[in-house]
C-alpha cells in the first residue's frame, strides 16, 4: 500500500527514520492526504516502503497512537483517528523560529521527548497494558490523603497565602529527613533537601549548575532517557557506561559527574554491591567529582530490608541524593527532592529561585508533611508493597507457564516494572511487539533506555495489573507468539 509521502525530505529534515516516517504521517494526516479512517500499512509492510527497520516503523506509530493521530483496533490494524486534520497547521512565518543553541538542542532532542511522552498515554480500550508501571489508583488511600489536605488548607493561614520559600516547605523538608532517617538511614539535615517540581526539575539544574558544554558526564546504559536528554541539553556529553547484573561497572573515567541508580537500576533493577559503591566513591573521592544518587522506584521492597543508600557511605559530601514521590504518591502530585551536599545547597537554591521564586503547591506540600508525619505515607508503603510483591509473583508464575521461551526475566525485589531479556531474534522481537498489538497487549521496548543498541528486552510493568490480568496479559503474548508461527 503506497502512501506517497515525501519522505527522503522528512529524512534531510529529521535525521533519524523513526522521526522523519512520524512526521510525515503526520503532516500527511492534516493535511487530509491521509483521511480519517484510512487503514495504514502494518509496520512490516511500512518499513518495507520506506526502507526503514521495522522497529522505527512500530516507534513512529508509537509516536502517533500515543498523540492520537492514529488508533490501533486490536485483530484489524492501525487507522487514521477521527477529526485530526487541518486543525493545527502552523502558518507558513511560524514554522523556523531562529532558537539558541540550547533551543536547537532542545528541538533536536524533542523525538526522543515525544516517544517518553508515549508514556503517560492510555492504551487502546480493551488492551492490557504492561507498558506503564503506575499505582493502582483504587488502591491509594485518598480519604487520608484528603484530610491531610483539609488539615494543610485549615491551618496554613497566611503561609499558604505568601507560599514557601524557593527551597519548599520547611515542614516538608523536615518530614522527609525524618522518613530518610527512619526508612533508609541516612542522617540528613533537613536544611540540606530541596524540593523540586518532581525530581526531573532537580535534575536538570544539577546539570545546568554542573556541567559546562564540552564536559563528559557518566550515565548508565541503558539507563533512564530523561537523564541522557538533560545532560545533552545542557551542552555536556553523555558517557554512557555498561551496566550488568550487578548495575553500574565501575570505570576511571575521565568525568566530573556521575549518575548511578544504585538501590534499583533503572530499568534493570540490578543492586549495586558494596565494592562497586566503594568504587564508585572513590573515583568521586580522586576526581573530585559529584556522584547523583537516583533512588527513583526503590521504595516498594519486598525482598527484606531496605538497600542502604550510596548516600549513607559518602562522607566527604560526593553524592546528591535525588528522591521524587511519583510512583509512590502519584504522578500528577510533581514532588521530588534531593540531599544535597552542605557546599552545593547554596548554589542550588539560587537556582531554583530563578525558575521558581517561590515554591509552587505549597498546599500539597504541607499535605505530604502532614501525611508522613502522621504515619499515612508510611502504610501506604506497606501495603502497596506487599501488593507489588504478590503480583511481582504473579508476573513470574505467568511468564514461567505460558512466556519462558520467549523471555527470560530479571529478578528482583523491589520497584513496579520488571526487565525482560528476550530470548530469540531481534527481527521475531518486533514482529511480536506488533501481533502482541493485535492480540490486545503491550509491554514497552526496553530498547528507549538503551544509549547503545543492545540486545531485545522488554519492560513489563505490573503495579497496576491484578493477578488475574498479568495473568491474561501474557497468556496474550503467548498467543500472539503463536499467530506469528502460522504467517
Ligand atoms: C529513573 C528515573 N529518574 C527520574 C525520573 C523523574 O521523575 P519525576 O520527575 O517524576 O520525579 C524518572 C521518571 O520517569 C525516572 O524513570
Amino acid at each position: 500500500m503506497e502512501l506517497g509521502l515525501p519522505f527522503e525530505t522528512y529524512v534531510e529534515q529529521y535525521r533519524y527514520k523513526y522521526l522523519a516516517l512520524y512526521h510525515a504521517i503526520r503532516t500527511a494526516i492534516h493535511s487530509g492526504k491521509l483521511p480519517e479512517g484510512t487503514r495504514l500499512p502494518a509496520t512490516r509492510e511500512l518499513a518495507k516502503l520506506y526502507g526503514v527497520s521495522r522497529g522505527s516503523a512500530a516507534q513512529s506509530y508509537d509516536m502517533l497512537m500515543a498523540e492520537g493521530y492514529v488508533v490501533s483496533r486490536p485483530g484489524s490494524g492501525t487507522y487514521v483517528a477521527k477529526g485530526i486534520a487541518m486543525i493545527d497547521q502552523p502558518p507558513a512565518a511560524d514554522r523556523a523560529p531562529v532558537l539558541s543553541a540550547w533551543g536547537q538542542r532542545l528541538m533536536e532532542k524533542s523525538g526522543e521527548y515525544a516517544s517518553a511522552l508515549m508514556s503517560i498515554q492510555e492504551p487502546p480500550l480493551g488492551t492490557i497494558s504492561f507498558a506503564n508501571a503506575r499505582m493502582p489508583i483504587q488502591d491509594f488511600p485518598y480519604s487520608e490523603w484528603r484530610s491531610a489536605l483539609s488539615y494543610a488548607g485549615g491551618s496554613g493561614g497566611t503561609q499558604l497565602q505568601s507560599g514557601a520559600p524557593p527551597e519548599g516547605d520547611t515542614e516538608l523538608r523536615q518530614a522527609i529527613a525524618g522518613h530518610l532517617r527512619f526508612t533508609r538511614g541516612i542522617q540528613v539535615d533537613p536544611e540540606h533537601i530541596v524540593i523540586f517540581s518532581g525530581s526531573m526539575q532537580g535534575l536538570v539544574l544539577l546539570f545546568q549548575l554542573l556541567v559546562d558544554p564540552g564536559d563528559h558526564v557518566v550515565m548508565e546504559d541503558p539507563g533512564y532517557q530523561g537523564i541522557h536528554r538533560g545532560v545533552s541539553l545542557s551542552g555536556g556529553i553523555p558517557l554512557p557506561s555498561p551496566v550488568d547484573e550487578a548495575g553500574l561497572i565501575p570505570r576511571e573515567w575521565d568525568a566530573g559527574l556521575l549518575v548511578v541508580s544504585p538501590s534499583r537500576q533503572y530499568p534493570t533493577g540490578a543492586v549495586l554491591p558494596l565494592e562497586r559503591r566503594r568504587a564508585l566513591l572513590n573515583w568521586a573521592r580522586s576526581r573530585q567529582a559529584f556522584i547523583i544518587e537516583d533512588d527513583y522506584d526503590s521504595e516498594f521492597r519486598w525482598g527484606g530490608k531496605p538497600i542502604e543508600p550510596l548516600k549513607m557511605l559518602d562522607d566527604e559530601g560526593r553524592v546528591i541524593f535525588v528522591g521524587s514521590f511519583s510512583k509512590t504518591m502519584f504522578t500528577g502530585l510533581r514532588i521530588g527532592y534531593a540531599v544535597l551536599p552542605p557546599s552545593l545547597v547554596e548554589a542550588v537554591v539560587q537556582a531554583k529561585a530563578l525558575y521558581e521564586p517561590i515554591s509552587p503547591a505549597v498546599l500539597e506540600q504541607r499535605a505530604l508533611a502532614r501525611f508522613i508525619v502522621r504515619g499515612g505515607y508510611g502504610r501506604h508503603l506497606r501495603r502497596m508493597t506487599r501488593l507489588y510483591g504478590a503480583r511481582y509473583e504473579a508476573l513470574h508464575q505467568a511468564m514461567d507457564a505460558y512466556a519462558s521461551d520467549l523471555f527470560c526475566l530479571h529478578s528482583g525485589d523491589a520497584g513496579l516494572h520488571v526487565y525482560a531479556n528476550w530470548l530469540r531474534s531481534g527481527e521475531e522481537y518486533a514482529a511480536l511487539r506488533d501481533a502482541a498489538r493485535n492480540r490486545g497487549v503491550m509491554f514497552r521496548d526496553a530498547a528507549v533506555y538503551h544509549l547503545t543498541p543492545g540486545p531485545p528486552a522488554a519492560c513489563f510493568g505490573f503495579s497496576h495489573l491484578d493477578a488475574s490480568m498479568i495473568e491474561e496479559g501474557v497468556r496474550r503474548i503467548a498467543l500472539a507468539w503463536l499467530d506469528m508461527q502460522k504467517t
